[in-house]
């Protein structure tokens, strides 16, 4: 068990006692305005054991960070559960948070081209993000709230077994490969998710394409990276 895993798990044991908690999660003497509120009343149980609809209840009744006083819902994954693509990003927005779907707002249209583009359309493959609850006005998910979310995904990956990880974005990048690298010297390489085999290829968020139009063209050329690792004309 990690200690992702304990702590939602620790909060779970204390939901069934009806405890909330406080919990410090920086040494004595560090900064403590990281402590976190952990609301343990509605927290799950074991999520290594269950299927889909066991973690999405699971997902949806998560209180274990502060995320959850703000958001509208929690957004699980989307898609194809027996797919091989996984495409990870960074958090539910604001559209994300109204429907209760990833990425269904303007980045999510051109993620869509982007898969389609692919071979690869959105409903074959699965859809999940780093966070399961929208960041208020969509700031950068703080380390607390990813540590209390990441057992979430790695059950995602646990149950969907993909043969390709499509991560997409810096934020999504630097917490599934546990690195500060900018997203610019990520891309290109094939990289393997935590201790498995599981290929990981890193590209731009779509958000930021539509920022940046005039990246997309290293981005198809990162979708070609990803289409050359299951097989398909690179
Ligand atoms: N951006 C993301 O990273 N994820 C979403 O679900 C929507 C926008």
């Amino acid at each position: 068990m990690n200690p992702d895993q304990a702590s939602v798990r620790q909060q779970a044991v204390l939901q069934e006692l009806g405890v909330d908690v406080w919990v410090r999660r920086h040494p004595e003497g560090e900064d403590v305005s990281a402590e976190v509120a952990v609301r343990a009343s509605h927290v799950p149980t074991d999520i290594d054991a269950g299927d889909w609809s066991a973690l999405n209840q699971t997902i949806r009744a998560c209180t274990a960070c502060e995320l959850h006083r703000s958001r509208t819902q929690a957004v699980c994954g989307v898609g194809n559960e027996n797919a091989d693509w996984l495409v990870i990003g960074e958090a539910p927005g604001a559209d994300e948070d109204r429907q209760g779907e990833p990425f269904v707002g303007r980045a999510g249209q051109l993620l869509n081209e982007m898969l389609r583009a692919a071979g690869r359309p959105r409903e074959h493959v699965y859809i999940a993000n780093i966070l399961k609850c929208r960041p208020p006005d969509n700031r950068d998910p703080k380390p607390e709230e990813v540590e209390c979310c990441m057992p979430f995904l790695q059950r995602q990956i646990a149950l969907l077994q993909p043969k390709l990880i499509l991560v997409v974005g810096r934020i999504a990048a630097q917490n599934l490969l546990q690195t500060d690298t900018p997203i610019g010297k990520m891309r290109g390489r094939i990289y393997s998710y935590g201790d498995t085999d599981i290929p990981v290829v890193v590209t731009y968020h779509p958000a930021y394409l539509l920022r940046s139009p005039g990246q997309k063209r290293k981005a198809w050329e990162d979708l070609q990276l990803a289409m050359g690792v299951t097989g398909e004309q690179g």
